[in-house]
């Protein structure tokens, strides 16, 4: 199992219980960066592989060669800053191990992202839609709605723009549901819509 482990915004209190226990159980631990390097080391001693800018892909093309060998028998965790399943190296990773292996299975563990945890410093309550992007955007390519009661309504004109979509309910509840968009939904949904390839 290859787990991608997300360590937040970079306070070792604020790493979730989920990842604490990971970090602890697996058999190895490997860490992008000095920052990640030292939440993982309060814990338990990773690798640190560094990811330069000009060699990211031999890099990224080495590690993952070793990872699809050896997270067959192994439970391995690639641990980054913020929340991994975004604009995260590891995207990348779990993307080449799969291609080279669909043996090894790939679990994402969520955390605190960057883009949440700013709003709890400023004392900001976000209450109207907001906008999460980098500079070069040209075009949304995921949206998410709140306080979705009617799933079907929502994602019609997503799927008119080209948009996959599903009804995400009760996410790492009892009782989770991920499904197409249906007329009706309890309190804890969200649509959430994407264009592109973009998943495992
Ligand atoms: C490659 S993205 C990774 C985002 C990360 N996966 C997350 O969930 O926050 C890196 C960018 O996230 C933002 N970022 C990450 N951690 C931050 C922090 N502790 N404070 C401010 N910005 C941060 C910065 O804009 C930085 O350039």
């Amino acid at each position: 199992m290859l787990y991608g482990v997300s360590l937040g915004p970079g306070d070792f209190e604020l790493l979730t219980l989920k990842a604490y226990r990971i970090l602890k159980e697996v058999e190895e631990v490997i860490v992008p960066g000095e920052l990640a390097y030292e939440i993982v080391r309060k814990i338990r001693e990773p690798k640190l592989v560094k990811i330069p800018m000009g060699r990211a892909e031999e890099v990224i093309e080495e590690l993952s060669s070793e990872l699809a060998e050896k997270c067959v028998e192994k439970d391995v965790a690639f641990a980054a800053l913020g929340d991994v399943a975004f604009f995260s190296t590891f995207q990348k990773i779990a993307e080449k191990v799969t291609e080279k292996n669909k043996n090894v299975e790939i679990e994402l563990i969520p955390g605190v992202p960057s883009f949440t945890s700013v709003f709890s410093k400023l004392k900001l309550f976000v209450n109207a839609p907001i906008l999460i992007t980098t500079p070069e955007f040209e075009e949304v390519k995921f949206k998410v709605v709140l306080k979705a009661k009617n799933p079907r309504k929502i994602s019609e004109t997503f799927e008119k723009d080209g948009f996959e979509v599903v009804q995400a309910e009760k996410i790492f509840m009892e009782g989770e549901r991920i499904c197409k968009p249906e007329d009706k939904a309890s309190y804890f949904t969200m649509v959430v819509a994407w264009k592109g390839k973009c998943t495992l």
